[in-house]
């Protein structure tokens, strides 16, 4: 090949390069990319056809070199030049208050101390060393000392920098930092296990550990790994002097310059009380993060006062971890008991000795159903680790099998049920057990009436769970019904219930009479239909008889009604029992205006909106329904009739949809003003 023939394919391939780099830096580290992800898949692969016809043009700063490489037959060991330090924990204000009175004390300095704020990310401890701006070492944490070459790996993670970007980086920079699966990646990789009945991984961090660790490389490519960089180590040659500012938050600042992801939420604080209202606002925003955090790092800002302060054994005088509550605890099954849900479905629930987690008292758990005990492995006695993570219910993630008792015992699924003893059945392809006793079973009964009271169904203000458990053990009431012939001697009866309360009660279920027709299906109980669906059933047919009287293809045609859905809502009203309920709730003046009118007006009739990411002032599920009440349409992709995206932090695949089509974007403070400006409270 002549020398000038050669030269064509060597620009393209280095502007190739050039693209490639811009596009991954700001897909990955800015998170705004420019182009379409086919776009990015056409440019890598001309590059790849490229090297592979000249193979002098690879090198390891190619965007190439992020699929991984071929697998090795172990890792091999590195020695870190600067020991790679751990930090010291807090876990109160005062912990913390001390902490800031040694530092005054050590530096003779009674004047208040900048601190840097940043979370703490639950991931692992990573070494990246560039010289003259080149990738050319990644190596774990390991013992502080020696770590293992985890290169081929870490060149895989698109928010790493193989090249450093910008100028002015010292000839030899050691960037330290943290390696984490953020959690939509974690739900989205789990789903994948599963969907090829692989193992699933416990949390983020397990699913990051043992991403990292894999000898092949081409492995890790296809996890979804963020690298976030939190200081530097080793320095030197050219630029070693002058390159860094002397506040850590600069130093931070100066890596995102060369090319680094770094945190978002990272702060200077004046003092130390200001530190533990960082501390609070970031314990109050932590589920809405799209990454798992279990502390706030503090560090001393200023290199200088760093370098006074010094450090201990294995970790720095200048820097300390303030601790959230741990999310996960290790705790013992002692029991598991089958409750009876609404629908008759019958959930193992694990009775565990009580552990503080997640800032709560945690004695009970639910199992879900009889696949998930199976894929746990779980015996009665055994250890678990029990997960609590903000409001979410508590999640029993694994066994501990080395504590495994010698009389650890199976689980044994009921065969009829514990309440009314009618036979318990699991449909082909279901997964959930389910009694079949329908309203002959005490607790599907139970249930059905508490949700008929809900707030979302007939919203009986003050039946709450408990009261209705009593009046159905006194035998008051056996369906929804009865709740309107209650008299008041009756409820005034009741356990810790005053002649006030128990008028009220009377008042309440008066008001909750007069309601609309799509509470009304609501509250009824259908199996799969919520408020989505009931609305979407009012406004299709208009009024209950039509319903009532609806086949199934008549039913598959209201938005959001499938053919399962269809169904349940048919079989519904095929049972007589439910009809003599609803004539019944009727003749006892349970009435709704004509729907049309009601609904003819709604703000939002005709909009398609999507609702993506994470947010922190207000829950998805309620924004949604929030929307729909407004009469938006809450679709779950978009597309080119989609009118409005909302999307929080997090937002992924959705968000460059709606980029790529062009469609309105907005945040969750947007549409909190939205919300707000049709009149809801929130
Ligand atoms: S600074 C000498 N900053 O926490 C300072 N560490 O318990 C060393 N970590 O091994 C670390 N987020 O893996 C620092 N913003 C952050 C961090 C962080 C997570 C991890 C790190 C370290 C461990 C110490």
């Amino acid at each position: 090949m002549s020398q000038s023939s050669i030269l064509i394919p060597f620009s393209r391939a280095g502007d190739l390069k050039i693209q490639l780099t811009e596009h991954n830096h700001r897909y990955y580290v800015l998170d705004a990319p420019q182009v379409p992800d086919v776009e990015y898949d056409r440019l890598l692969r001309e590059l790849q056809a490229l090297e592979q016809q000249f193979p002098e043009l690879k090198s390891s700063d190619s965007p190439t070199q992020r699929i991984g490489a071929p697998p090795l037959e172990g890792f091999g060991s590195v020695s870190h030049e600067i020991p790679m330090l751990s930090l010291d924990n807090a876990f109160n204000s005062d912990e913390m208050r001390e902490f800031d009175r040694r530092v005054h004390e050590r530096l003779k300095q009674s004047s208040d101390i900048e601190y840097a704020c940043e979370p703490k990310l639950d991931g692992l401890a990573v070494s990246l060393l560039y010289r003259d701006g080149l990738l050319v070492r990644g190596a774990t944490r390991g013992d502080g000392q020696k770590g293992e070459n985890i290169t081929q790996n870490v060149r895989t993670i698109g928010s790493i920098p193989l090249r450093l970007s910008g100028a002015g980086y010292p000839s030899v920079l050691e960037v330290r930092g943290e390696i984490y699966m953020p959690k939509a990646g974690f739900d989205k990789l789990n789903q994948n296990q599963r969907d090829k009945g692989e193992k699933v991984f416990v949390n983020p961090r397990n699913a990051a550990a043992g991403s990292l660790r894999q000898l092949d490389s081409r492995i890790t490519a296809t996890r979804p790994l963020e690298m976030c960089a939190y200081s530097t180590g080793w320095i030197e040659g050219d630029n070693s002097e002058q390159a860094l500012p002397d506040t850590h938050t600069s130093r931070l600042q100066r890596l995102a310059d060369w090319g680094f992801l770094i945190n978002a939420e990272m702060a200077a604080v004046p003092n130390i009380e200001a530190c533990l209202d960082y501390f609070d606002r970031l314990g109050k925003k932590r589920d809405a993060l799209g990454y798992d955090i279990d502390g706030i790092v503090f560090k001393v800002n200023s290199h200088a006062l760093q370098q006074q302060l010094g450090f201990v054994s294995r970790a720095p005088r200048w820097a300390i971890a303030h601790k959230f509550p741990a999310q996960e605890e290790i705790t013992e099954l002692l029991d598991v008991e089958f409750q009876v849900g609404r629908t008759g479905a019958v959930t193992p629930v694990a009775r565990l000795q009580a552990v503080f987690v997640g800032g709560v008292t945690v004695s009970n758990a639910t199992l879900h159903n009889r696949d998930e005990i199976a894929r746990l492995g779980v015996k009665l006695g055994d250890s678990v680790i029990v997960r609590r993570a903000g409001d979410v219910i508590p999640q029993v993630v694994s066994v501990v099998l080395d504590k495994r008792p010698a009389d650890a015992a199976d689980i044994i699924y009921p065969l009829l049920c514990p309440v009314c003893e009618s036979p318990v059945e699991t449909l082909a392809g279901e997964t959930v057990a389910r009694c079949t006793g329908g309203l002959i079973c005490g607790a599907q009964r139970k249930e059905a009436i508490k949700h008929f009271a809900s707030r979302k169904a007939l919203d009986v203000d003050g039946l709450g769970d408990k009261l209705v458990e009593q009046l159905v053990d006194e035998k008051l009431i056996a369906a929804v019904a009865d709740l309107y012939s209650l008299e008041l001697n009756q409820i005034v009866a009741l356990d810790r219930m005053g002649i006030k309360s128990a008028e009220n009660l009377l008042q309440a279920l008066n008001v909750s009479k007069n309601t609309s027709l799509a509470k009304f299906i609501y509250a009824l109980g259908i199996r799969e239909v919520g408020e989505a669906t009931a609305r979407s059933l009012a406004k299709y047919f208009g009024n209950l008889p039509a319903i009532t009287a609806a086949d199934q293809e008549s039913l598959k045609k209201v938005d959001d009604v499938g053919p399962i859905v269809a169904h349940f809502i048919f079989d519904f009203f095929q049972q007589p029992h439910n009809l003599e309920a609803v004539a019944g709730l009727q003749e006892a003046g349970v009435n709704w205006p004509d729907i049309e009118v009601a609904e003819e007006n709604l703000p939002l009739e005709g909009l398609s909106y999507v609702v993506t990411g994470t947010f922190s002032q207000i829950k998805r599920a309620d924004a949604k329904v929030q929307l729909q009440n407004l009469g938006a349409k809450v679709a779950g992709s978009v597309s080119a009739k989609t009118h409005c995206v909302i999307a929080g932090p997090a937002a992924g695949a959705k968000l460059t949809k709606a980029q790529e089509l062009g469609v309105d974007i907005i945040d969750e403070d947007a549409l909190l003003v939205l919300l707000r400006s049709h009149g809801v409270s929130l």
